[in-house]
């Protein structure tokens, strides 16, 4: 089966979340289980493609593709997937993508990823290599399947191919001023695109994609539901209930090379679920590289986050003020976003200097370093398709505080004092009662060293391995073969 793979941020190249890590997952895993995929992504500025093998493919160099009247120029360079045998391809073309980061509020950003996928298409045509499925990711490679049946519709290579799109998150549509539709090269087919956004002067890359891929997928089960609903659906939850009947939901697995406290190599002490007394020290380590305090009794929260509304910051600067007076626990947390949030963050930093730690921007290890030594995880989204952090902070015995919604209803299993079964802290209602609850639960849980204990193990020992997920993947790929 041949698949190429097209995103706009693959892990270790590129990264600003989540997809990134699934990219490059589903890039390895479904190689190793016999796939032929051809990854295709961008050349950023950001890329760091320092790896050995890193080289020009020499029949794809000073090419173009003219998008109305403008021709730009690129060329291909090559990589293998660290860990696999599969080929990323990266679309080198300056003018574009070498930009202060990766996705930009510039002029151009619907050129910078409609080129993504014209030149992934065109690079197919380039190798001869007819690939039996596309599989696009988000708004930015949302647009192959309407191209391969306009512009390219003339190319017999695609006579069989099938287009997948998976939805990584329904909130970022790629929406544009509808006169970008000429520069696309799309004016002939007007007609095609959705009757509403025209009429209000848009286009919307991922409705686009949404109408027109043969299947559809996103990244958990509840949330295949949610968009369903004017609650999660961002407006497109009619087009969406429209096509349920290809629309399924694939929980996202977890790369344990690289997210499994045994092995990991960002962090202090390797632990695990035998050597969990080892946990500790990563907790020490963390707080004294922060020059923050250590109190072995106290619960550390951690948070890693992109900071914008989606991830529920205003939760938790509604009741994280009143949790520091009536509670003893300190909190880190690594992300970086909105200003707003970044200025309650370090607002908050400022007022509680021992027991808060802010840290701006973007950087690995200390989200590693995060999982690994603090005691709660805190990710109380408001909407969240899937979520990553949760599921390795299950594999670190970092007990998750979490909103029941996405992924994150799908993955951590709700603790019942009772019966003392769960893997974390689930509330429901998106409000700071809910949370404020949530936290109370845990903190209070936490004094209970036993009851606290078994919590670790029951979330150490879940297992969401990509060797399993890829399977469902693959038999998706089948189903979407043989369909009409
Ligand atoms: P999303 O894709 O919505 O951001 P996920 O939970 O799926 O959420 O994935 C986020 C990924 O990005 C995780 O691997 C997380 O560790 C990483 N991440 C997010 N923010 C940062 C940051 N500031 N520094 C390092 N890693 C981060
Ligand atoms: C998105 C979602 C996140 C998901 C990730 C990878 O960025 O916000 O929930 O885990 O994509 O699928």
């Amino acid at each position: 089966m041949k698949v190429g793979f097209i995103s706009s941020e693959v892990y270790p190249f590129t990264k600003t979340g989540g997809l990134a890590d699934v990219s490059g997952a589903l890039g390895k895993y479904l190689g190793e289980n016999g796939v032929d995929i051809r990854v295709i992504t961008p050349l950023y500025a950001q890329s760091n493609v320092r790896s050995a093998d890193f080289h020009p493919v020499d029949f794809l160099q000073g090419l173009s593709v003219s998008f109305n009247h403008r021709k730009l120029y690129y060329s291909v360079y090559t990589a293998i997937l660290p860990g696999s045998s599969t080929p990323v391809y990266f679309i080198d073309c300056p003018e574009l993508y070498h930009r202060d980061s990766i996705y930009t509020n510039h002029e151009d950003e619907y050129l910078r990823f409609a080129f993504l996928n014209r030149v992934s298409i065109e690079i197919f045509q380039y190798m001869n290599w007819a690939p039996d499925i596309i599989h696009c990711n988000d708004w930015q490679s949302a647009l192959i399947p309407l191209y391969l049946k306009t512009l390219y519709k003339w190319d017999k290579l695609f006579k069989n191919t099938r287009t997948l799109l998976t939805l990584h998150n329904v909130g970022y549509h790629g929406n544009f001023p509808l006169h970008v539709v000429h520069e696309l090269g799309l004016t002939d087919f007007m007609p095609l695109l959705d009757d509403f956004d025209t009429r209000q002067g848009r286009f919307n890359f991922l409705k686009t994609g949404v109408i027109y891929a043969d299947m559809l997928s996103t990244v958990s089960k509840t949330y295949a539901r949610e968009i369903q609903t004017p609650e999660y659906g961002h407006g497109m939850e009619a087009m969406l209930a429209y096509r349920s009947q290809r629309l399924v939901g694939i929980v996202n697995g977890v790369d344990y090379t690289e997210w499994n406290p045994e092995t990991d190599r960002e962090i202090c002490k390797n632990y695990g679920l035998k050597t969990l007394n080892l946990k500790a020290e990563n907790k020490a380590c963390l707080l004294n590289e922060l020059k923050m305090p250590y109190h072995f009794q106290q619960p550390l929260i951690g948070m890693v986050s992109r900071l914008v509304e989606q991830k529920g910051v205003d939760l938790i600067a509604e009741v994280m003020e009143g949790l520091l007076e009536d509670f003893s626990f300190q909190l880190i947390v690594l992300g970086s976003g909105e200003e707003r949030y970044e200025r309650y963050f370090y607002g908050l930093q400022a007022r509680n200097p021992e027991r808060v730690f802010f840290y701006s921007g973007y950087n690995n290890t200390l989200a590693h370093r995060i999982e690994a030594g603090a005691d709660i995880f805190l990710m109380p989204s408001k909407y969240e398709p899937c979520g990553l952090n949760q599921i390795y902070s299950l594999k670190y015995g970092t007990i998750p505080v979490v909103r029941k919604t996405g992924g994150l209803a799908d993955t951590v299993k709700a603790y019942d004092w009772q019966t003392q079964q769960g893997t974390g802290f689930v509330f429901e209602h998106y409000n700071a009662a809910g949370l404020r609850w949530a936290l109370e639960h845990a903190l209070n849980t936490y004094a209970h060293p036993e009851a606290w204990m078994k919590i670790r193990i029951q979330a150490m020992k879940e297992d969401f391995s990509w060797d399993r997920q890829v399977r469902e993947y693959l038999s998706l790929y089948q189903k979407l073969l043989k369909m009409d």
